[in-house]
């Protein structure tokens, strides 16, 4: 029985180009849709554009140009990208359409109806320059924990911290660097623990492959909160239905934009939307990577269900790409983006080598690349493709391009591959694309072992009938391993239909056999991979050079350190700072600041308001009568908590880690440190 599938690949952003790590995902769909396909399966492939929120305004605006027409232009690179990499959607569409309004609007309005959207205030982070709402990305300051400076309102990069923003040290805003304000604003939230219940219901029916169940359950027993929907203009997005200057939050329109790349679709083709969507008779399937699991696990479908709108049936999760064993990186020239990869390489052997490596669970995949070079020249070149360039160019050369009959022997050894045709299926519904290409491997070694035992280029020289039969049972078994890896290698398939002159194959012609038949001029299939490519793909990844150092006459050697060291300080420099003995004589907790204690400070006669990020390292109780050194001189800085009028010195890794430079009994509050 066919199947009818819906599916859809998440929605890169339009603020930036496609790249590597983009790529397992929608090469990751791409083949199994594909192989739905050529299941004889009835299955849709839609995708979109992610075009609203912050980013795609910002960046358009730094470009001097509308968001639109940013938009505009990156539709044109996806697509042009994914294309070069044969990522064949049936629809690849907009989130900013009249389609998506239209039904970003109608579940809103539905899920109001329901009772699941409530209004509550707020306070956020407000740019007065640039009379805009900053989210927590787009605020910059000091860690509270760690004191490294230039990091975002949410985490700190350098120590892992995450905070509120609003805990940031000299926060400022990324967009016009003026400290941002705090402001007050209504919202509108979704309920989403109204379809707790509703949702359980789903995982247990199968919605997520088991090792996400496990972070389901997780995320279940920290209770489910209710989510902001809403962001207050400026803003690029849709309009909330009966609101002058509040949007739908980006995140809410998006997935809507599944659907609304499916109704474009259906419209263009003469197809009912809703009973395609609605009607139950298709399999919704998704494919996601982990870093949007929250939203499409719980937002989506509990949105769908207050919506009344038939919930997908699967989430299909992925690890994140890592290079050479790390996360992709700028400056070592792994973040690669997907033009720059087509620059020098083909697109078939990173298909090739991703498929290689996807097993179906959400572990992260790995791209080595020496292990990247190796197994695309020693298999897909190698084993396959050399097959049928041993044996192709032989029968057209010198037996007259016409296939002859199978023997036993030639029969026996298709049927050990035909045999392998269900496990071979049963893998690519299961994504796990790592097994099929160890199958066909280990096939491939066979028939390249095959060709060894009968020596066809000796034997052509005596027996040239006997040769022609080994020859036609290695271009057979050519075709049986082709289509196995059609869904992987489509370019490559279409190479060998064309020059075995069959009609495009699909897994119902595995068991058929080309006998008596004439073949076609060989095409070439694939080139090795030449590491000197890589390499030079590698350095167009990397940053454009910095101006050269002035020349040294020390070798420096490489830097070992995590975080480069800052700008050179004089000693003059450092005597500015003014170190003093101080006695702590009050220590409290800070309400709303976990990491905070508030100390009071004597140096002396003169008393201090500090603020300290030492609170998971220190009790209070136990710091009253400490003598600590303090920076006296500080400029006081305003914190949301109050004033801060110093620092205490202290030393480690930060947390629990954190060790308070203390005095010996003899120090006098005041004195000076030199
Ligand atoms: N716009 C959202 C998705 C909205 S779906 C309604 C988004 N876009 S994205 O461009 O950041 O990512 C698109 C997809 O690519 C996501 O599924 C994401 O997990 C995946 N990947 C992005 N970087 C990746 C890696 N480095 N490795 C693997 N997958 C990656 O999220
Ligand atoms: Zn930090």
């Amino acid at each position: 029985m066919t199947r009818k599938i819906l599916v859809t690949s998440a929605l890169p952003y339009a603020n930036g180009p496609i790249h590597i790590g983009h790529l397992v995902e929608y090469i990751q769909t791409d083949i199994w849709v594909r192989f739905q396909k050529l299941c004889g399966n009835t299955c849709h492939y839609f995708c979109a554009d992610d075009t609203h929120g912050t980013p795609v305004m910002i960046r358009a605006k730094n470009e001097g140009i509308g968001p639109e027409q940013l938009i505009e232009r990156m539709y044109g690179e996806h697509l042009r990208d994914f294309q070069a990499f044969q990522i064949a959607f049936d629809n690849y569409y907009t989130t900013h359409s009249p389609e998506n309004r239209q039904l970003s609007e109608g579940i809103y309005n539905r899920a109001s109806a329901a009772g699941s959207i409530v209004e509550k205030k707020i306070l956020q982070a407000y740019d007065e320059q640039e009379k805009m709402w900053l989210p927590d990305r787009y605020i910059k300051g000091t860690c509270p924990r760690c004191k490294a400076e230039n990091q975002y309102g949410d985490s700190c990069d350098v120590c892992g911290a995450h905070y509120q923003a609003s805990e940031l040290i000299d926060a400022v805003s990324a967009v016009s660097g003026q400290p941002p304000v705090m402001k007050e604003s209504t919202h509108f939230f979704f309920r989403l623990s109204d379809y707790a219940d509703r949702l359980r219901e789903l995982f247990t029916a199968g919605y997520v492959q088991n090792t996400v169940q496990n972070k389901l359950d997780e995320w279940f027993s920290a209770g489910l909160k209710d989510w902001d929907i809403s962001r207050d203009g400026p803003y690029f997005g849709f309009l909330i239905p009966g609101q002058t200057d509040k949007y739908f939050y980006v995140w809410l329109d998006a997935p809507i934009g599944y659907m609304a790349s499916c109704k474009n679709y259906c419209d263009r083709s003469g197809m009912d939307f809703e009973t395609v969507w609605n009607g139950g008779e298709y399999e919704i399937c998704h494919f996601i990577g982990k870093d949007i699991m929250y939203f499409h696990a719980l937002f989506w479908p509990a949105l769908l269900m207050a919506a009344n709108i038939r919930r997908p049936d699967k989430l299909f999760v992925h690890g994140f790409l890592t290079v050479n064993g790390q996360k992709m990186s700028k400056s070592k020239g792994t973040f690669v983006m997907a033009r720059t990869y087509l620059n020098h390489l083909d697109p078939e052997y990173l298909r090739y080598y991703y498929a290689s490596k996807l097993s179906g669970d959400v572990g992260d995949i790995d791209l080595s690349i020496d292990d990247f070079v190796n197994r695309v020249n020693a298999e897909l070149v190698g084993k396959l493709a050399n097959l049928a360039s041993r044996c192709g160019p032989m029968l057209t050369a010198r037996l007259g391009g016409m296939l002859g009959r199978l023997d036993d022997a030639g029969k026996n050894l298709l049927n050990t591959l035909v045999a392998a045709k269900q496990d071979i299926i049963a893998d690519y519904e299961k994504l796990d694309y790592a097994s099929v290409i160890r199958r066909v491997a280990a096939l491939a070694d066979i028939c390249n072992k095959y060709t060894e035992d009968n020596q066809p280029w000796s034997m052509i020289k005596t027996d040239a009938e006997k040769a022609r039969v080994t020859l036609t049972t290695i271009l057979n078994a050519t075709k049986v391993l082709t289509i196995y890896l059609k869904p992987v290698l489509p370019v490559f398939a279409e190479k060998i239909e064309k020059f075995l002159d069959i009609q495009p194959q699909t897994f119902a012609d595995v068991e058929t056999v080309l006998e008596s038949r004439p073949i076609k001029q060989f095409i070439r299939l694939v080139e090795r991979i030449e590491k000197e490519k890589v390499d030079a793909m590698i350095d167009e990844s990397k940053p454009v050079e910095q101006p050269a150092a002035p020349a040294q006459t020390q070798p420096t050697p490489a830097s070992v350190l995590d975080e480069p060291l800052a700008a050179e300080c004089t000693i003059e420099d450092f005597a500015k700072v003014d170190l003093r003995i101080a006695r702590i004589v009050k220590a409290s907790a800070v309400e709303g600041a976990d990491k905070l204690l508030a100390l009071e400070l004597d140096l002396g006669g003169i008393t201090r308001s500090v603020f300290a990020g030492i609170a998971k390292a220190y009790k209070p109780e136990d710091l009253v009568g400490r003598l600590v050194v303090c920076v006296a001189n500080l400029k006081p800085r305003k914190m949301r908590f109050g004033l801060s009028e110093g620092m205490v010195c202290a030393s480690g890794t930060g947390g629990d880690q954190i060790f308070l430079l203390t005095v010996d009994n003899g120090a006098k509050p005041g004195q000076r440190i030199h």
